[in-house]
């Protein structure tokens, strides 16, 4: 593992925020959640964001708060789902850290996630079949800029931070 960030990257209800701020306290690090960041840079939530703006405006904000992590010291940052979407965020990533994909399966998470509400992307209907289809898609970007991929399926919070610190650790 580099000097840099680690990053936590998978779809929505993978567990990156929950993961991230337990495997912070671990790791002896602070915890930024790029969401929480992005809401309080611009005072809407993600979904006023979505609504107000468009999911375009809400990409080019997310670049520019995943850019100005460069200038912070080493944390756990969890990201929305739908960093890797970007070239320039994968490019990112790569550059700034060591990236964990957390891996989920689509029913798993929208069943995790529940009132989808506050996830603008799966909140209209037939969630598991958006859910699906927008991770068929997005599937190989994970891959493609992870450096490991855990497997969430089933397990606790608690556990998966275990084997993120384990799969850390064989990197280091
Ligand atoms: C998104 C995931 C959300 C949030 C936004 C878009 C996505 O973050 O960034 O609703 O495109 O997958 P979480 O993965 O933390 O829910």
């Amino acid at each position: 593992m580099s000097g840099g960030h680690v990053f936590l990257v998978g779809f929505m209800g993978a567990g990156k925020s929950t993961v991230g701020a337990r495997l912070a306290v671990e790791l002896e690090r602070p915890f930024i959640d790029l969401d929480e960041a992005i809401v309080r840079h611009v005072g809407l939530s993600v979904t006023e964001l979505f609504e107000r703006f468009g999911e375009d405006r809400f990409r080019e904000i997310e670049t520019e708060t995943l850019s100005a992590l460069a200038a912070l010291p080493p944390a756990v940052v969890a990201c929305g789902g739908g960093i890797v979407t970007r070239p320039e965020n994968r490019g990112l990533l790569k550059e700034l850290g060591f990236v964990v994909y957390l891996q989920v399966s689509a029913g798993e998470a929208v069943a995790r996630i529940g009132d989808a509400s506050t996830r603008p992307l799966l909140s209209g209907p037939g969630g598991t079949l958006a859910a699906t289809t927008l991770l068929a898609a997005r599937e190989s970007l994970y891959t493609s800029v992870a450096d490991v991929c855990v497997d969430t399926s089933g397990l606790e919070p608690e556990r998966v931070v275990g084997l993120v610190l384990e799969a850390i650790e064989e990197c280091l």
